[in-house]
């Protein structure tokens, strides 16, 4: 039997390639999305690349009732051999999601969520999706807003560096499953198309620099994203990384960002994860 992936945010972008790379290498690949539509287009173009085996899981990643919904349906399948925790997102504006700001509940909290759900069906690896964007976060970590205004590039970096402290955090508390993070590197996708052309997505000290900086953003992302697919591929499907690689845009081990392996920072969002997406919890109307 084909070994079993789990993409999200896998119907477009960059999750899109990395379903089509994990289905090349013999995977049987499920692809999470919002879109229904979306979703079976992604099928085809899949199963198009390799065999029958592609199908669509409709989630709202943004929920975390969603995601728990999701992992209880993953669960009940059985062992299930990598979990590519692909989804990611950058707000325009400052917005929460039940009460908790956006960034870090799509790109930490849901993919912690459904790591942490899944856990016990996992037998071959984990891989989040990380970005250089995480030099651009600021270093506070004990709460989910950090301190100073809202800049939606910044916010989205500081959400995915907690998410990287949290992978390598996971790869040092337990060794029976790998855990990869991958930097995909800029690339042209409905994510950059949508946000990173608006200056107010920066600081007010880089939008000074804009005709710089936007330029520079333009630039990065006209990568195809098949090409940023790479990171992820391999490290879902190269055996020999060890637990706790990070992999850069070249899909080549990266040091990792010093403040995401510091030991105080992993045990700040362990402690605020654990807060904000409580792993008993039960939704509204659904019994133990
Ligand atoms: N693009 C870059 O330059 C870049 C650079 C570094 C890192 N990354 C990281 O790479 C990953 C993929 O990025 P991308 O640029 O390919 O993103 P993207 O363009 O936003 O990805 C589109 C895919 O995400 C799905 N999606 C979006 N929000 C979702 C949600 N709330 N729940 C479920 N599915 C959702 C979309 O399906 P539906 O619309 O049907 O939901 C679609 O399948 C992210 O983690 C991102 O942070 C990207």
């Amino acid at each position: 039997m084909a070994r079993k992936a789990v993409i999200t945010a896998g119907t477009g972008g960059i999750g899109l390639e990395t379903a089509l790379g994990l289905t090349e290498a013999g995977y049987a690949v499920t692809v999470v999305g919002r879109n229904a539509q979306r979703g079976a287009k992604a099928v085809e173009t899949i199963n198009a690349r390799g065999g029958e085996t592609a199908r669509f899981l409709q989630a709202d990643l943004a929920s975390l009732d969603a995601v728990r919904a999701l992992a209880a349906r993953i669960t009940a399948e059985g062992e299930l051999d990598v979990l590519i925790n692909n989804v990611g997102a950058m707000f325009a504006q400052h917005t929460r999601i039940g009460g908790v700001e956006a960034s870090y509940v799509v790109n930490h909290l849901s993919p912690y969520l459904l790591t942490e759900s899944l856990l016990p069906v996992l037998t071959g690896r984990v891989v989040n999706v990380t970005s250089s964007a995480v030099v651009v976060a600021k270093k506070a970590f004990d709460s989910v807003e950090p301190p100073g205004g809202y800049y939606g590039f910044h916010w989205y970096g500081r959400a995915k560096l907690v998410n990287l402290a949290y992978t390598l955090d996971l790869a040092g508390r337990q060794t029976r499953v790998p855990v990869i993070a991958a930097d995909p590197g800029a690339a042209a996708t409905d994510m950059t198309d949508g946000t990173l052309r608006d200056p107010k997505m920066v600081s007010p000290a880089l939008r000074l620099l804009w005709p710089v900086v936007g330029y520079t953003f333009e630039r990065a992302t006209s990568r195809a994203a098949s090409e940023a697919a790479r990171s992820p591929i391999r490290a879902a499907t190269d055996d020999t990384l060890p637990t706790g690689t990070v992999l850069g845009s070249r899909a080549t081990p990266a040091k990792p960002h010093r403040a995401a392996t510091d030991p105080r920072v992993q045990q700040a969002v362990r402690r605020l994860s654990e807060r904000h997406a409580p792993l008993d919890h039960v939704p509204d109307g659904v019994s133990n």
